[in-house]
């Protein structure tokens, strides 16, 4: 039986969805079982990271697992950790973050480092996935694109290759389910190098109309990421890593190749898919 944590998220429901397609045991992890909407055959499970024994009983008889966190992350993955090391799950893939890797120190880095030792100090064979930054961050310009055809950027204009949800399930369940060597650690990104802007253009290109581009200030994005994760120092650390131009997603990484054995998806196919989200 293969457990996935924050199974109705970006990651977790495309990673049950290719999983279960693929003939395997699913269980899926959830606040809100009774409303989830998975595939036939796959177990809903309610389930809280931060309550402990709701996790004791999710991992019962769970051989894998894969472990999205939202939130607090570090005292969630301190807490999944446990439940996993006392089930005897086998193996976990981690969903952790490229921004470990930056050389600012901010909160987010600070959050999945722990996350990343709480398993290696449970003892529990892990496999760890960094991603950078998601195509579907662009979601967040979606407000101000349906009301006024303008991309409102929030991490400055520096070069990146951003990845896909897509690919970063695709390499969880390749790391689950193939015959490579369990444990490591994989840098994700996507395959090309692109400024938001880029990113903007390639999406009004999609969506055939023009879109104008501008980079909000960052004590805006301060304000709206203190909203967001209620912590006013933290989210001043966060916008600085996002909008150095020294981030570890700066270049492509071959990783996604390696564990799929396919290239990862570009942005264009990710804005195609998602049109309907910018009006
Ligand atoms: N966005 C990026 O650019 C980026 C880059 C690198 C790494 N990451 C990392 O990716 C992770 C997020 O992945 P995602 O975007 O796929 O997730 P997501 O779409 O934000 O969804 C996370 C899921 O976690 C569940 N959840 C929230 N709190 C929970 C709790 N206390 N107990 C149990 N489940 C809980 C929610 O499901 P229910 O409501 O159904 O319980 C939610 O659907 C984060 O750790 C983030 O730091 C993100």
């Amino acid at each position: 039986m293969i457990l996935v944590t924050g199974a109705t998220g970006k990651v977790g429901r495309e990673a049950v969805r290719q999983l279960s397609g693929l003939g395997h045991r699913v269980r899926a992890l959830t606040r809100r079982p009774g409303q989830a909407d998975f595939p036939e055959g796959v177990e809903p499970v309610g389930g809280d990271v931060s309550d402990p024994a709701s996790l004791t009983a999710a991992f019962e008889g769970v051989t894998q697992a894969l472990v999205v966190l939202s939130g607090e992350v570090s005292a969630g993955a301190r807490n999944v950790a446990a439940a996993a090391a006392a089930a005897g799950t086998g193996h976990v893939v981690l969903l952790s973050s490229a921004s470990l890797e930056h050389p600012l120190p901010h909160a987010i880095a600070d959050e999945h480092r722990a996350a990343e030792e709480a398993f290696t100090a449970a003892g529990v064979t892990t496999t760890v996935l960094r991603p950078g930054p998601f195509h579907a961050n662009t979601t967040w310009w979606a407000e101000t694109v349906r009301e006024r055809g303008e991309v409102r950027d929030w991490i400055g204009n520096n070069p990146g290759a951003p990845v896909d949800e897509y690919d970063i399930a695709s390499c969880a369940v390749a790391a689950l389910t193939g015959a490579g060597p369990r444990g490591g650690t994989h840098l994700l990104t996507g395959p090309e190098v692109l400024t938001s802007e880029e990113q903007a253009r390639i999406l009004s290109g999609v969506l055939g109309r023009e879109l104008t581009f501008s980079v909000a200030p960052a004590m805006e994005v301060v304000e709206i990421f203190t909203r967001l994760g209620g912590d006013r120092a933290a989210a001043v650390g966060n916008v600085a890593a996002l909008r150095s131009p020294q981030v570890p997603w700066a270049r492509p990484t071959a990783a996604v190749q390696e564990l799929t054995g396919r290239a990862p998806r570009p942005y264009q196919e990710w804005a195609a898919a998602n049109a309907a989200l910018f009006g």
